[in-house]
């Protein structure tokens, strides 16, 4: 009798909430259909050394409302050389890997196009909090911190306004403006900065200027990481200028990352990691799943990895108009 299709997943890159929610999908499908699992343990790094665990219903139990990731995670400097990729490969066939499903990131997808290219059969799961991978409306993870941001900046909005302050606050993305621009409309800013669009300073000003004069009690002013401004800058400059508020400014950072996921996000990491795991049953790899105004379904790896995922500069400009 021919030995069980064996499929192995790993996360990879940034941890996104939701991450555990797919794992346990994907192990939970494949039993489904009689098929093996074996966790791979620190991403591509593991993948190199063969860090392999098998996984059984139970080992996935209980994980579906934790943030973080199980399988643990990396950013592997190694697997981006071919020498790694191919260590890889022959750890895998070693264990009898037969498949890999890879939840993670835009670098995590390009690691997953390389092993593709080498005939192994691949399955994405886009998990980012930063949502900046093409081929998906929204990526398992970004919900969760959506909502962890404007929960602080919910609290951070009540201080500012019982002293009149200007906040100055810094969310994720280091090449992405999603978050911020996003948050920018959910918490109501006055003006985003984002690593899309040159920051202009006069701008900042006459925004936090303008809130004062229209007898706002607070601006808020929401900076992504990856802007061409630093927080810190941004916020001595407002108070050197004298625009009405004096300026605090708080740096969310990792706390974005962490927490249990959302609702959505449990739902949207499920309904992926089954998709996944369908795809194999199907026989189709080298796609990552993708949600499209359709529901479900798959895009090319190549696709994902060959075309940018651009914020919606309509977004962007609502916040200005949102901001009267
Ligand atoms: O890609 C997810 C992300 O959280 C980015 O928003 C951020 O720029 C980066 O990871 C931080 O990476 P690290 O956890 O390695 O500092």
């Amino acid at each position: 009798m021919a030995d069980k299709f064996t499929i192995g997943v790993l996360t990879s890159g940034g941890d996104a909430p939701g991450m555990n929610a797919a794992i346990r999908a994907v192990v939970r499908t494949a039993l489904a259909n009689n098929m093996n699992v074996l966790g791979v343990m620190h991403g591509y790094e593991g993948l190199i050394n063969g860090e392999f665990k098998s996984m059984g219903a139970r080992d996935v139990g209980g994980i579906l409302q934790r943030g973080g990731t199980v399988l643990l995670t990396s950013r592997s400097k190694r697997f981006m050389e071919p020498t790694g990729q191919r260590e890889a490969i022959r750890k895998m066939n070693e264990a009898g890997m037969d498949a890999l499903i890879v939840i993670g990131g835009e670098g995590s997808m390009n690691g997953a196009y390389a092993l593709s290219q080498q005939g192994v059969k691949v399955i994405g799961i886009p998990g980012s909090i930063d949502n900046d991978i093409w081929g998906t409306n929204i990526a398992v993870g970004t919900d969760t911190a959506m909502n962890t941001i404007m929960d602080a900046v919910d609290k951070l909005r009540d201080t500012a306004s019982s002293h009149q302050r200007a906040f100055l606050i810094e969310t994720m993305g280091r090449n992405s403006g999603y978050l911020a621009v996003m948050a920018g409309i959910i918490c109501g800013a006055e003006i985003v900065l984002i690593p899309e669009t040159p920051v202009v300073k006069e701008e900042v000003a006459k925004a936090v200027e303008d809130a004062y004069r229209r007898g706002k009690t607070h601006a808020i002013i929401i900076n992504a990481e990856g802007s061409d401004i630093r927080t810190t800058e941004l916020a001595a400059m407002i108070d050197e200028m004298d625009l009405g508020f004096k300026t605090r400014m708080t740096i969310l950072g990792h706390i974005q990352r962490g927490g249990s996921p959302t609702a959505y996000d449990r739902l949207l990491a499920s309904r992926m990691g089954v998709k996944a795991v369908e795809a194999l049953v199907e026989g189709t790899h080298g796609v990552m799943t993708g949600l499209r105004s359709k529901g479900i379904g798959f895009v090319p790896i190549a696709d994902v990895i060959n075309n940018k995922r651009k914020v919606n500069m309509e977004y962007y400009h609502m916040v200005k108009v949102l901001a009267r």
